[in-house]
């Protein structure tokens, strides 16, 4: 929240001035501390208000990390599993191997995982800075985890919670769709299970549809991020509303 809130004062200020970032979440070391986004919510959506200005640097020191809540730190957990399924299933191995050195805040374990995270946001961010295209696919699980978080009131789940379930509703959607087989299913639920993320939830779709009609990247119908594999992401998919009703359906089960 710091590096946003920061990340978009200086953004503005003067029209813009030199920001760089001491990120001290883990989900800041791995994610929102990189590629310049900054948002801020308003009460009508997620990131309402923001722009794109690139930090000069980003200096992650993983000893900060000790001090989170474990829930903290788990949170973070999600967007690195995020990582795993849409670019490195070597990642998503080495988050399931070293599952419990990690949430026991183990520094070598943070720093591995920390580094592998940041590079592969780093590149993505790099290949595609506006977002016109190839950044999409780091939006993986997130039209659902941003209506989940909208429709829960914010506070009532953490960002990495919902994005955990986001990518379970994801998994479950892409499985009706005949994109993924149940095994890849397995991979989501057995990495995010592993560091204790939430897999299970029960959320009402015509909540969510109202939702997605106020997201900033809504166009005339909702678009996801949706696998054709693990580490094959395709965006912008629509899916039909009955198949959207049965994962959510399975993601409440
Ligand atoms: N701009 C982006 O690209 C981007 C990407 C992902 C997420 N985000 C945003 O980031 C936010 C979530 O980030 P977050 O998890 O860092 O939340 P956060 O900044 O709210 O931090 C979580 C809590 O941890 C505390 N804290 C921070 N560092 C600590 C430390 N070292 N020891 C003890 N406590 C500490 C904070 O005071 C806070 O209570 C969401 O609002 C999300 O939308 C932005
Ligand atoms: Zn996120």
């Amino acid at each position: 929240v710091v590096c946003d809130l920061s990340g978009f004062a200086a953004a503005t200020y003067n029209r813009g001035v030199s920001v760089a970032f001491v990120p001290t979440t883990l989900l800041a070391q791995v994610d929102a501390a990189i590629g310049g986004k900054n948002g801020v919510n308003l009460a009508g959506g997620k990131n309402l208000v923001g722009t794109i200005h690139q930090p000069r640097a980003v200096v992650c020191d993983v000893e900060v990390l000790a001090s989170l809540s474990p829930s903290e730190l788990v949170s973070g957990m999600a967007e690195v599993v995020k990582y795993g399924l849409i670019a490195d299933p070597g990642l998503l191995a080495q988050v399931e191997r070293d599952a419990t050195r990690i949430v026991s805040c183990d520094l070598d374990a943070l720093t591995e995982i920390v580094a592998r995270s940041a590079a592969i946001k780093a590149s993505v961010v790099a290949q595609d800075e506006t977002e016109q295209d190839r950044r999409a696919i780091l939006n993986y699980g997130h039209t659902f985890a941003h209506a989940f978080e909208v429709t829960s009131s914010y506070g009532a789940l953490r960002h990495g919670e919902a994005v955990a379930l986001g990518m379970m509703a994801a998994a479950y959607t892409a499985n009706e769709l005949g994109r993924i087989d149940e095994s890849a299913v397995d991979a989501h639920r057995r990495a995010l299970d592993a560091v204790n993320l939430p897999v299970r939830a029960s959320f009402d779709l015509t909540a969510l549809e109202h939702a997605w009609t106020l997201d900033k990247k809504y166009r005339g119908g909702t678009r996801f991020v949706l696998l054709n594999g693990i580490g094959r992401p395709e965006t912008g998919v629509t899916v039909p509303r009955d198949a959207l009703a049965r994962a959510l359906g399975r993601l409440a089960r």
